[in-house]
């Protein structure tokens, strides 16, 4: 069975721009093949973390993951942390990876502009820590948001290197990366896309927030000059809600445009707070019936399951390199 592998950092709150993004590609690979789905708590430490905080949003990333369907039976669901073999493969293939290439990474231009007072050296390694993480696993397939493909191609940068270095040990992985929600932009700002680290609240819907806020938050959000319903490039800021509005109720966009024909602004918005609430209302109590232990228990019974594959991957790799 092919592999798939994915993860995302414990840093906040999760938003629509990183659930359709990320998550919500991820549900039907569930069926086709073996998923490793983890927390990337590592990754999340280029950035300083409060520590009681971070171990919070541990639980709370792994709530939202169960809480939204992923499998913990089927699929492998845990903590990188808890596997010590992503650190050590970090480490061999930083080795092989060229400083200028990682120079090149957008992510890395973009967050040391955004903690200028902390440009750490593994804000930097970044990538060979998630090039790591994928091929620990034999990984074929890596459902991301756009924004994480550059990654995902250095991955195969530095596995091409090695494999080339050292013969052939390490699987060359593919991105799986969905067009429509690739890039959910901000409601306060159609130019720039969704982030929890934007500067106002009112930027995104956050996977947690209560039906009064979902609404108070659409309403608020900024919308272009005209008054037709349709999605077009020169409408940015609605074609943005349109995509939100398609992609939580499964409605395609003719048939949107369609229902709202005649239709103002304020009608669309009304519609689709509503839409918005009934879809995060079940995700939402789902969520809140999960308590910690179960979450500790899951990611410790992953853990355990990646532990052996990553284990002996390592022997190989080793054995490989001649240590
Ligand atoms: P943020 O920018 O909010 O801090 P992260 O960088 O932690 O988000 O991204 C976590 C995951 O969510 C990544 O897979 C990323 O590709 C995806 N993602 C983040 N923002 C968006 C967005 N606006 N639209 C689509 N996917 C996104
Ligand atoms: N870098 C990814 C992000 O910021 C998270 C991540 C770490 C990841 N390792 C990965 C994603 C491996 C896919 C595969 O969202």
């Amino acid at each position: 069975m092919k592999r798939t592998l994915s993860g995302i950092q414990p840093t906040g709150i999760i938003h629509l721009g990183n659930y359709f993004g990320a998550i919500h590609n991820w549900l039907p690979l569930q069926k086709e093949y073996e998923c490793f789905f983890f927390i990337a708590d590592l990754h999340a430490l280029t950035i300083f973390q409060k520590p009681e905080i971070l171990h919070r949003n541990i639980l709370d990333l792994t709530k939202l993951y169960l809480a939204v369907g992923l499998d913990p039976v089927k699929n492998i669901i845990f903590k990188q942390s808890a596997v010590k073999e992503h650190a050590e493969l970090g480490w061999l293939l930083s080795c092989v990876t060229p400083i200028s290439e990682l120079e090149r990474m957008t992510q890395f231009k973009d967050k040391s502009t955004q903690h200028k007072d902390n440009i750490n050296a593994g804000l930097f390694t970044y990538p060979c820590l998630m090039a790591a993480d994928i091929l620990l696993y034999d990984t074929d397939f890596v459902p991301v948001g756009e924004d994480q493909a550059q990654h995902v191609e250095l991955t195969r940068t530095i596995a091409k290197k090695f494999n080339n270095q050292y013969g052939d040990v390490l699987k060359i992985p593919e991105a799986l990366i969905n067009k429509v929600s690739a890039r959910l932009k901000g409601l306060d700002d159609p130019e720039k896309k969704m982030s929890k680290s934007a500067p106002s609240d009112y930027n995104y819907i956050a996977m947690t927030d209560n039906p009064d806020l979902i609404r108070k938050k659409i309403k608020k959000a900024v919308t272009d000059s005209g008054t037709e319903i349709k999605f077009t490039p020169e409408k940015p800021a609605l074609e943005n809600l349109i995509t939100i509005y398609h992609l939580t109720t499964g409605k395609s966009i003719e048939q949107i445009e369609k229902d709202f024909a005649g239709k103002g602004y304020g009608d669309f918005k009304k519609e689709l707070a509503e839409r918005l609430v009934e879809f995060l209302t079940p995700i939402q109590e789902k969520y809140n019936s999960i308590s910690d232990a179960d979450v500790e228990k899951i990611l410790a019974a992953g853990a355990e399951k990646a532990r052996k594959l990553a284990q002996a991957k390592m022997i190989l790799v080793k054995q490989t390199i001649g240590l």
